[in-house]
């Protein structure tokens, strides 16, 4: 196996200093154990048994995980669900028990890098569909279409989407199950933004009417808990539940007891999380779309879901990054997504966005 470094990662390791806000995070707001529980509940994970959990993650929060699909998948239930350390290792392992080498795997650039560089790990091949500007970052089957092949193993998606903030309709996604099936492929869904519908225009997609759809979620988002390392994976392919669970018996063997805890509560409360830190993006959004109509050589899509946007500028780009993290923000070039030009990515989670803001503007 050849492991690529995360480009992102390796973007961070070369910066000089940190600065003080990172203005392209991916994650909600920031929050701590206090923040979410109550006394009672810190309480109850303190007296949590340190010892092995089950492989597949425990019953009473792999429910409270399907009670967030209960109503798009009343079919399925939480045997369909395997908890893994985030959508990082859902994403690992999927590609890990469907790739052999030289595989194909077709995937929107620009994206999340693991995305993009995973499928080389396995000595398989990325094909990317390449998202424009002009097309307000929408792809068409055709352009999916047009890189099929016998090689191909499987299409690999992620909506709403990083770094655009742009949303697959269910009419796209119904005929990319078409396709799919037709080629008999995998469909994988990173869904770590599906909650994050700010404006409410339902961008929770149903993937998982097709067989051999898998799809992949985390605290790490939308409930801004990456710091509690509980992912998921939720498939109606049995075989393909059974071998991530099997390679995770070499990976992680279980989570720790005490996120497991934490995520239970964390379901318990979960439309109250979701609800206010999708008011944050929200509000972030239009304060940012000001600063957009402020700053002429700016331009932009803004997001339809998600908590990411992708920002074009007229100024060539490098000094006008290096201008701003000298004024302690820290802003991701669209390079390290994949996509060339003077394109930056912007994360609307924070509750330090505002702050962030004014260092640079004026
Ligand atoms: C689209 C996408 N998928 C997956 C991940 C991985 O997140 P985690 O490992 O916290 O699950 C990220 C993190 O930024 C992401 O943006």
């Amino acid at each position: 196996m050849k492991i690529r470094a995360m480009k992102h990662h390796d973007f961070y390791e070369s910066l000089p200093r940190r600065a003080r806000y990172n203005l392209s995070d991916a994650c909600g707001a920031t929050a701590t154990l206090q923040d979410i529980l109550s006394t009672d509940e810190i309480a109850a994970v303190a007296s949590v048994p340190l010892i092995y959990g089950s492989v597949e993650g425990r019953d009473d929060l792999r429910a409270g995980i399907y009670s967030l699909y209960q109503k798009l998948y009343p079919e399925l239930s939480s045997d369909n669900i395997t908890v893994l350390s985030g959508t990082e290792e859902g994403l690992f392992s999927i590609m890990a028990c469907i790739l052999e080498p030289e595989d194909e795997v077709i995937g929107m650039l620009p994206c999340y890098p693991s995305l993009s560089d995973l499928p080389a790990c396995f000595g398989a091949v990325f094909k990317p569909v390449e998202l424009k500007f002009e097309n307000r970052w929408q792809p068409s089957i055709e352009d999916f279409s047009a890189q099929i092949n016998e090689r191909t193993k499987a299409i690999v998606i992620n909506s709403p989407h990083n770094p655009t903030g742009m949303l697959l309709d269910q009419s796209f996604i119904d005929s990319l199950i078409a396709l799919c099936q037709r080629h008999d492929l995998y469909l994988i869904s990173d869904d770590v933004f599906a909650f994050s519908d700010f404006a409410n225009i339902g961008s929770q997609l149903n993937v998982l009417k097709y067989e051999k759809a898998i799809l992949a979620n985390v605290l790490s988002k939308t409930f801004g808990l990456p710091g509690v390392r509980i992912g998921w994976v939720m498939t109606r392919d049995e075989e393909l539940s059974k071998s991530i669970r099997d390679l995770k018996t070499y990976n992680s063997i279980c989570q720790s007891q005490l996120d497991e805890q934490v995520a239970c509560f964390v379901m318990q409360k979960a439309d109250a999380l979701i609800k206010r830190n999708n008011k944050i993006v929200r509000e972030n959004i239009e304060l940012f779309d000001d600063f957009i109509a402020n700053n002429d050589f700016l331009s932009w899509h803004k997001p339809e879901a998600g908590m990411l946007g992708l920002v074009h500028s007229t100024k060539p780009l490098k000094p006008l990054l290096e201008s701003w993290f000298e004024k302690e923000v820290l802003v991701l070039p669209g390079e390290l997504f994949g996509i060339e030009g003077d394109y930056f990515r912007v994360g609307f989670g924070k509750r330090e966005f505002s702050e962030a803001l004014a260092c640079i503007t004026g």
